[in-house]
């Protein structure tokens, strides 16, 4: 047996000790051709390990680590002798005992893996089997994969999650991913006419505390901004491009229908004195009406921002006055030529 693809594609494996039943070539080659390129870093799992043949083949492909999990002592010999025949030695744990009790060590220590091998012998009853397979996706990470091989296939739905099955003569293979991890997106919607340093410490700080955040540049406004919807928005992009889970959205149209489109239940206001309130809780309960799920979280304004509006930059750069400070530095120079007796009386 060798070694398939990746950094020690070609290895020999060392001769399969008795009592072990490896995965055959055929299988493992198609196998790892049905998992495609998902071999990016990440901890592999390897139970009823045998030979190791499938975990060094993932650390072969790209994975960083894997445990294996062997309850003989010569198939254990045989997984650390393969790691050192792949160079894999330091990245390679074997763990030599029964699978439930070592699936126990791993949860209570809160590993979670990329990928999860298993192939336990079919001679286990299939409630038990039932048991380890629901007890190996909860050690999933999200959009991981588990690999279940086995003589027949599994139950229907293992914990919730559904599988894929393929046959390969007697040997049944089912992939299950793990739970997609559902991001919590919020939006940040303004007119942003133009982005201030307060806007954008809000946007900073609700980037620290949501998965992503889409910032909503409004517009159709009764308020005619001096640069465009588009305008404004790519003076936003030059400011949070560092921030890679914030992104600049032009938004047309309700606020809730937007918010739905991007897949976001929360939009983060930012808000400063006793003023501010009156108008964003009567904006907070129209969007709920209009949509239930949704909910409006506020930031409150930095106090040296408390001060700050779109409407006081415009109306000092009008005026030939140095909005240094007031807005990011990136954008100062445009904002003070953009505004430069543009007139600053709008809100
Ligand atoms: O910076 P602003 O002017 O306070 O931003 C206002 C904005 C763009 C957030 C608000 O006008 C808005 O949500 N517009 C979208 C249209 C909408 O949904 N209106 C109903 C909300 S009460």
């Amino acid at each position: 047996m060798r070694i398939i693809a990746g950094r020690a594609r070609g290895v020999r494996l060392a001769p399969v000790p008795d009592g072990v039943r490896p995965t055959s070539d055929r299988v493992r080659e198609s196998l790892f051709n049905s998992l495609g390129q998902f071999f990016d870093g990440g901890e592999v799992l390897d139970l009823y390990a045998g030979t190791g043949a499938l975990g060094i083949e993932a650390l072969s492909r790209g994975c960083e680590r894997a445990v294996f999990v062997e309850r003989s002592g010569r198939a254990a010999a045989a997984i650390r002798e393969n790691l050192r025949r792949a160079g894999f030695e330091v990245c390679g744990e074997v763990l030599r005992g029964e699978v439930g009790e070592m699936l126990g060590r791993l949860e209570s220590e809160g590993r979670r893996f990329y990928l999860i091998f298993a192939d336990p012998p079919y001679r286990i009853a299939r409630g038990a089997q039932g048991d380890v397979l629901e007890r190996l996706l909860a050690l999933l990470t999200p959009g991981g994969r588990a690999v279940w091989e086995s003589g027949e296939p599994p139950a229907e739905r293992a914990g919730g999650v559904r599988g894929v099955t393929r046959h390969y003569g007697g040997t049944v293979v089912t992939i299950f991913e793990g739970p997609e991890q559902e991001l919590r997106v919020a939006i940040c919607p303004g007119s942003f006419d133009p982005v201030t340093s307060g806007h954008l410490d809000v946007i900073q700080r609700a980037s620290e505390l949501f998965d992503h955040v889409v910032v909503a540049v409004g517009k159709n406004m009764r308020k005619s901004a001096k640069l465009s919807a588009e305008e404004r928005a790519r003076l936003i992009e030059k400011v949070t491009g560092p921030w890679d889970n914030v992104s600049v959205e032009v938004m047309e149209g309700l606020l809730v229908n937007f918010a739905r489109e991007q897949g976001a239940r929360v939009v983060v206001k930012g808000l400063r004195a006793g003023s501010d309130f009156e108008s964003e809780f009567q904006q907070a309960q129209l969007n709920r009406t209009l949509y239930p799920e949704f909910e409006t979280a506020f930031i409150m304004a930095a106090p040296e921002h408390s001060f700050l509006s779109s409407s006081a930059v415009r109306e000092i750069a009008s005026l030939g006055g140095s909005v240094k400070g007031l807005v990011p530095d990136e954008i100062l120079e445009t904002v003070q030529r953009v505004y430069l007796d543009a007139g600053g009386e709008q809100t």
